[in-house]
């Protein structure tokens, strides 16, 4: 049994990456290929309890520190009950949001240093990462104002402009250190747009992938 694969959704607040994960999981379906939609923090009721003391502001806010191991916590229930056994059962799994948020959030945006973030990602994942990730590029202040308008700003939301600025930079960091993981799609020029554009690169990377296996 072919493993499955792990493609996630990266971007900052506002920027359009959420209403592309139905249409990823109809295309792939549409392949044979067997998909599940999950979500970080979260994807478990563990880790959807754990979610809401790092997005909401009740009952007390986590100080940086603790905000990372929060996000581990809920990470690694969400790797070991739903991630792992999916891929392991051939299922690809795609995720809005991973670990590169947590470099983006709490790494650049909080000030958190890379190596602790690398030392809690390598404990909780082990050797297992990310096939494929698209990045949602989009300018940060009209995401921000965009994700702010939606309602209710969660915790991250809540943050300035140029605080996100730092997060878009901790994104851009991560996607020079690893250009060949990363795609990188316009964020907010419409949805069908936007989908038209991913979806050509994922119809080449499904190519690659079924030469190369
Ligand atoms: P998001 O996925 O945008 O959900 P919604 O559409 O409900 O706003 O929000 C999740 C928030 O969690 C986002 O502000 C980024 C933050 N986050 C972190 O700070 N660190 C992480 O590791 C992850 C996965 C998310």
């Amino acid at each position: 049994m072919k493993p499955g694969r792990l493609i996630t959704l990266e971007g900052g607040d506002g920027a359009g990456k959420s209403s592309q994960a139905g249409p990823i999981r109809d295309f792939l379906s549409a392949r044979g290929i067997p998909v599940v939609i999950t979500r970080e923090p979260g994807g478990t009721p563990l880790a959807e309890a754990i979610r809401s003391w790092i997005l909401d502001d009740v009952p007390e806010s986590p100080e940086p520190l603790a905000e990372l191991l929060l996000v581990f916590a809920a990470r690694r229930q969400h790797w070991v009950r739903v991630i792992e056994p999916a891929l392991d059962s051939g299922t690809w799994v795609l995720c809005d949001r991973f670990v590169d948020s947590t470099y983006a959030y709490q790494g650049a945006g909080r000030g958190l240093p890379r190596d602790q973030i690398a030392t809690l990602e390598n404990w909780v994942l082990g050797s297992r990462r990310p096939d494929l990730t698209f990045f949602f590029e989009a300018p940060v202040a009209l995401a921000h104002q965009r994700a702010e308008s939606r309602g209710h700003a969660n915790r991250m939301e809540q943050e300035s402009t140029a605080w996100h600025e730092r997060v878009h930079q901790g994104y851009r960091a991560r996607i020079e250190a690893e250009p060949e993981r990363f795609i990188v799609v316009q964020g907010l020029g419409g949805v069908t747009r936007t989908w038209n554009e991913l979806a050509r690169h994922l119809e080449r990377r499904l190519k690659e992938w079924s030469k190369a296996r």
